[in-house]
């Protein structure tokens, strides 16, 4: 009965933890963090050094593989993504179903939905070649999807991938170019593309990629299992926070108002805080933040908007919070969605794709972790619970 469970898990023959806060589910190769130290490694190569040195796709045959490719490997990698960027017509149909304003997150669930539809038919998930066929197709065609999306929402014609553009490049180009035109690509905001992508290209056990390994485990078809990490990617508590971020901006509205909304973040009778700053593993600067704050700089003076007033307060509370006591004791550093949404904002990427972007660059992490499950030994992923519904009893004659 109900008191008999609670005393299984007192006498530790299984574990009550919600939120998963202090079990480990699987064992991984891939990513490492320690947030107290500010580190995050991807097999063991620091984010901060493959963000300056290394690409997007450099990182995401890093994730799926385990080593940095050589630079043969790696123009292979590059081919095969090329080579895959293109999405079947009946996309373009499904698309035209969704209503302009649907949004985008609900879009993209449904999108990688109908690639497990394309792609079903003869897969074998334990396949080691297949696995990495289902990756590849992936990463190529989530950009394409990405910017079908958007142009869905505005009412323009779908931009095809040009192959001649690198990874970034072709994905601005999809989002914002018009047919006939000539591609025109400024390479900063290329490569803060490139950056914002590959330091979300994998963060370990979070949500998203637990449920993608959760749907994995059952042997599900892998586009399915990435429709589910988009579903669980488009909640707030995970994936929407750049977006609260541009929201509380706009509502400070004013520099002068920026003294008021700390205030407010620190008044403990009072709900607010300050989006972008905290965040529940790093307690100490998330090194992605550093990035972020760089590439952040760099796309403001390149669309020379530095003293656009929403900049402004950004630049300004970022300051003030800095130097504030009760930030500081409490290690609430700029988070790594405080930046995003500023750059993503400027680039001209409207609030409502912020989610979808970082889905786009969180895939070959999602892939990466499905791939290693198969690769080895696993069991299905099967939660146990702690009932407290009713002890049984008769139903009423
Ligand atoms: N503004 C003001 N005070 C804050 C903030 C904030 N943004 N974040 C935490 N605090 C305070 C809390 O009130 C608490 O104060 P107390 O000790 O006086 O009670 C203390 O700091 C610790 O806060 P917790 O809620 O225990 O910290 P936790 O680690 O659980 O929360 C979280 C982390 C949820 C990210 C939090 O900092 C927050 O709500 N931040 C704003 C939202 C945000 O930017 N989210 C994005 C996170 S990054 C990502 O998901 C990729």
């Amino acid at each position: 009965d109900v008191v008999d469970v609670r005393r299984l898990v007192a006498n530790g023959v299984f574990t009550y933890d919600p939120g998963f806060m202090s079990t480990a589910s699987t064992e991984s190769a891939i990513t490492y963090i320690d947030g107290d130290a500010g580190v995050l490694l991807h097999r063991g190569y620091p984010i901060d050094q493959l963000a300056e040195h290394s690409d997007y796709l450099e990182t995401c045959y890093l994730l799926l593989n385990g080593e940095l490719p050589d630079a043969e490997s790696k123009q292979q990698f590059i081919a095969e993504i090329t080579q895959h960027t293109m999405v079947d017509a009946q996309i373009a149909k499904i698309l035209d179903g969704f209503q302009r304003d649907a949004h985008p997150m609900a879009v993209m669930v449904s999108l990688a939905g109908a690639l497990a539809a394309l792609y079903h038919e003869g897969l074998d998930i334990d396949d080691a070649a297949q696995r990495k066929l289902a990756a590849i197709r992936l990463i190529a065609k989530m950009p394409t999807l990405a910017a079908m999306t958007y142009k869905h929402s505005i009412g323009q014609p779908y931009m095809s991938p040009l192959n001649s553009l690198n990874y970034a490049e072709n994905f601005l180009h999809m989002m914002f170019g018009v047919p006939a035109d000539k591609p025109n690509v400024s390479p900063v905001l290329a490569k803060a593309m490139d950056v914002i992508f590959l330091l979300h290209a994998d963060h370990e056990q979070n949500a998203s990629t637990s449920t993608v390994r959760l749907a994995g485990s059952t042997g599900a078809n892998p586009y399915a299992c990435i429709a589910s990490g988009i579903s669980a990617l488009w909640g707030p508590a995970h994936g929407g926070a750049n977006e609260a971020v541009l929201t509380m901006l706009n509502e400070i509205g004013d520099e002068s108002r920026i003294e008021e909304f700390i205030a407010r973040a620190k008044d403990k009778d009072d709900p607010f805080r300050l989006m972008g700053f905290g965040h529940r593993v790093y307690k100490n600067f998330d090194p992605r933040s550093r990035v972020m704050r760089k590439i952040c700089d760099e796309v403001l003076a390149d669309l020379g908007v530095e003293n656009d007033p929403l900049f402004k307060i950004a630049r300004r509370l970022e300051k003030i919070a800095l130097e504030d006591e009760y930030f500081i004791e409490r290690k609430l550093y700029p988070n790594v969605d405080f930046y995003s949404g500023i750059i993503l904002k400027a680039i001209g990427i409207p609030t409502s794709m912020f989610t979808v972007i970082f889905a786009l660059g969180r895939t070959p992490g999602w892939i990466s972790h499905w791939n290693e499950m198969l690769s080895n030994p696993y069991k299905i992923g099967r939660p146990r619970q702690l009932y407290t519904g009713p002890v049984q009893r008769d139903y009423p004659a």
